[in-house]
């Protein structure tokens, strides 16, 4: 819910239309990142969703590190990095995974978490959930427990949420777009 209580921030999210690919409704979030206040409410009204005591965020390259952190920072918590493929230094776990434009592969650590640790995962945008679910896979391969995920944007239309819940993950979102 919430997406009426959330229409001062919808309202500083860019479309482009036709981005990366024709008929793609790109919802861009750097006019949101550049209003100080948007930002700062994004992340206080996020703090304010996460339901339960958790043991670190894990974050999804590349904007999901941008909320992922600042609401690691708010809530005092560790910070996992769930990259694209190829970027991090260490054993990895790997999980390939389609989304609404394309396609790619998540890396995490596998020594990233302790078994068992409760992780708050954290993106800006949830459309088909490939990236998301295939976040999960990684972080419950890793020994993780994933019992919620919070998102900006969330597209209802693509799946992702119903997906994800299908999975055992709570959804929730600040803001819907059709
Ligand atoms: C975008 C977005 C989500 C994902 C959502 O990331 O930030 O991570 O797509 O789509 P899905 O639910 O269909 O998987 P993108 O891969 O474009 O990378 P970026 O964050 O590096 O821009
Ligand atoms: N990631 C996947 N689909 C997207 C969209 N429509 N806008 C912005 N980021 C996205």
């Amino acid at each position: 819910g919430g997406a009426e209580r959330n229409a001062d921030l919808k309202a500083l999210i860019r479309t482009i239309p036709d981005f990366p690919k024709p008929g793609i409704q790109f919802r861009d979030i750097t006019t949101l990142l550049l209003d100080p206040g948007g930002f700062a409410t994004v992340v206080e009204r996020m703090a304010a969703m996460v339901d339960g005591p958790i043991d670190a965020i894990a974050g999804v390259e590349a904007r999901g590190f941008i909320f992922g952190a600042a609401l690691a920072r708010e809530l005092g918590s560790g910070l996992v990095l769930v990259r694209k493929r190829g970027k991090l230094p260490g054993k990895t776990l790997t999980e390939d995974y389609a989304l609404e434009y394309g396609s790619d592969s998540l890396e995490m650590h596998h020594d990233a978490i302790p078994q068992g640790a409760r992780i708050l995962l954290i993106d800006d945008l949830l459309a088909t959930g490939g990236t998301a679910h295939a976040a999960v896979r990684l972080l419950r391969g890793a020994g993780a427990s994933v019992g919620q995920s919070l998102f900006v944007i969330d597209l209802p239309d693509l799946g992702g949420a119903a997906r994800l819940r299908e999975a055992g993950v709570s959804v929730e979102a600040l803001v819907e777009f059709e």
